[in-house]
């Protein structure tokens, strides 16, 4: 704030101090780049785009292509009259980047609405929570010993470790893959935990088998409609979905996103992009230039435009993107990247207690129903929602109609919602590609696909969600910039945890 208020003169000093300070290793001054594309208006684009404009300044052009609504995976849907969040919903307490931008954006975020959980195994419920607190406590000292204390202390040491990645940030230290960038944080143990399953992870360090088969599958079924073998760092952020102090935003998560890209002041262009490639152009200074040229779709039919750098920021394979990229050598490839179908129903309805195994007139009182790998479930949990508006709305005793969202691999049929609920209004479905469909041992997928163009979600086959898009927009706002700009000191990075602790 305070270089607004400085006279000229002492603003020129600086900026020659700065380009003379800059001066070993650091490259010939360059002029900024024109254009900017950021394929995809989800949280990772939108984001892309703040920062972007945060880096470059406010003279270079930034377009956001999208060819369907502003938000991607941040989406709501209306049932009877009021919308609920369909797609990402859930943020942790520490991710920081999200809350920033809530805050900055002048968003609000409502109380969360507790409800009690449950684990059913397809023929009872292994576990129930109570309303009390320490009964709560004696319970799983009864069914899992020390375990959940356990990964508690695990996870938070993990996040821990996470956490690094905001310093390293605000310092303005980017990473040219994220596998380099996993390894900053936490150093080969979190490089390790992309190759092994969560499971294994964790029979390593000690937890039980009852524990990992209960507890850790069904809250790896809510989160990512997998099971415990997925990789471990995935599984990590998974865990971490249990902690207290979970939120999301007032209105819908994807309020974030239409906000960042006002702010970002891009410029919105409906269309999909088809393919991408590399021109030589002349220069009005003479000498040639080389850009990308961008091919969409718009409603206007089919046009092309040039930029000097890309973000992708979409998943990258034909059925989600399905982007061409002509003439690239070596050729850039179409990743093998499968993803995980997830259907989201919900159903305006009363639970068939029964069904859960519940005799006789038991009041039904849970609110979540979280499930383990049992071949015979046709769920992967269930739960009851409240609108993004208000969140107080939907009231706690369940055994009333209220709505229901459920996740399921595949959609659920007339027979299934018959046997779910004893009665129910309306149901309204939503299908998703929704995460990778996780495998070990992987690679992640190259951040930097061609000399200025950058692929952002690669760090979804590390952990899919959405701080980690926002992490990988930061990345590749800063790395393109000091690509552009040649300051390789601030990219890739060795020992940045010890370097920026002398610092402070
Ligand atoms: C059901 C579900 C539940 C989830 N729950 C959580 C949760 O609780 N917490 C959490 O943190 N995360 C959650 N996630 C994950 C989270 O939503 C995603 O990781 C995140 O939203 C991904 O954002 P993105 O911007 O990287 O990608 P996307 O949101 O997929 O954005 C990509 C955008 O690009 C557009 N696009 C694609 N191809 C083209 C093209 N050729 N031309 C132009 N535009 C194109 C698409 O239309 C889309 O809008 C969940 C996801 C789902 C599906
Ligand atoms: C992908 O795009 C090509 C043309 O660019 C088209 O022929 C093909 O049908 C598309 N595939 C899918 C799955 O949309
Ligand atoms: C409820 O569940 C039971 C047990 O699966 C089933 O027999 C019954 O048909 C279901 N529906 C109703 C309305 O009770
Ligand atoms: C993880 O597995 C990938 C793919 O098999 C391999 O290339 C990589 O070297 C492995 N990394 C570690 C740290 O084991």
């Amino acid at each position: 704030m305070w270089c607004r208020l400085a006279p000229a003169p002492l603003l020129l000093l600086q900026l020659l101090a700065s380009l003379w300070l800059r001066a070993p290793g650091a490259s010939e001054l360059r002029y900024p780049p024109g254009k900017i594309a950021v394929v995809g208006a989800g949280i990772g684009g939108t984001s892309a785009a703040y920062f972007l404009r945060q880096k470059f300044g406010r003279d270079i052009q930034i377009d956001v292509f999208e060819k369907g609504t502003v938000g991607g995976r941040l989406a709501t849907i209306n049932v009877e009259g009021k919308d609920y969040e369909a797609g990402g919903s859930i943020l942790h307490p520490l991710n920081l980047h999200m809350k920033h931008f809530v805050k900055e954006l002048g968003l609000s975020v409502p109380e969360e609405q507790g409800g009690l959980m449950g684990i059913y195994n397809g023929e009872e419920f292994v576990f129930e929570e109570s309303s009390w607190y320490i009964i709560n406590i004696l319970k799983l000292l009864w069914h899992y010993g020390l375990n959940f204390l356990r990964m508690n202390m695990w996870v938070e040491d993990i996040l821990d470790k996470f956490m690094r990645i905001y310093r390293y940030q605000a310092h303005d230290y980017s990473f040219s893959s994220t596998e380099g960038l996993l390894h900053a944080l936490g150093g080969n143990d979190f490089i390790h935990m992309l190759n092994q399953t969560t499971e294994e992870t964790m029979q390593k360090a000690g937890f039980s088998q009852k524990f990992i088969n209960e507890v850790v599958t069904s809250i790896m079924r809510v989160n990512y409609g997998q099971g415990a073998n997925i990789n471990a760092f995935v599984g990590t952020v998974s865990l971490a979905g249990t902690d207290s102090g979970l939120w999301s935003v007032k209105g819908g998560n994807k309020l974030v996103c239409t906000g960042l890209l006002y702010a970002s002041k891009a410029q919105l262009v409906s269309g999909t992009v088809l393919s991408i490639e590399e021109k030589t152009r002349p220069k009005r200074t003479g000498g040639t230039v080389k850009l990308y040229e961008v091919s969409y779709n718009s409603p206007s039919g089919s046009v092309t435009d040039v930029y000097d750098i890309v973000l992708i920021a979409t998943p990258l394979n034909r059925k989600m993107s399905n982007i061409t990229f002509r003439n690239f050598n070596p050729s850039i490839a179409e990743f093998s990247n499968h993803y995980h179908q997830t259907v989201v129903t919900f159903v305006h309805g009363r639970i068939n207690a029964t069904f859960f195994g519940c005799k006789g007139s038991c009041g039904f009182h849970l609110s979540h129903i979280f499930t383990t790998d049992n071949p015979k479930l046709f769920i992967n949990s269930i739960g009851v929602v409240s609108p993004v508006q208000n969140k107080q709305e939907n009231e706690k005793p369940p055994s009333g109609r209220v709505v229901w969202k459920v996740f399921s691999k595949e959609p659920l049929t007339k027979e299934q919602l018959n046997l779910l609920f004893s009665s129910y209004d309306s149901v309204k479905e939503k299908k998703w590609l929704a995460y990778p469909h996780y495998t070990v041992p992987r690679k992640c997928p190259p951040i930097i696909l061609h000399n200025r163009i950058y692929y952002l979600n690669s760090i979804e086959w590390a952990a899919s969600a959405m701080e980690m898009s926002v992490i990988a927009a930061k990345n590749a706002a800063l790395l393109s910039y000091h690509q552009w700009y040649g300051n390789i000191d601030k990219i890739d990075h060795k020992d940045l945890n010890e370097k920026l602790k002398t610092e402070l």
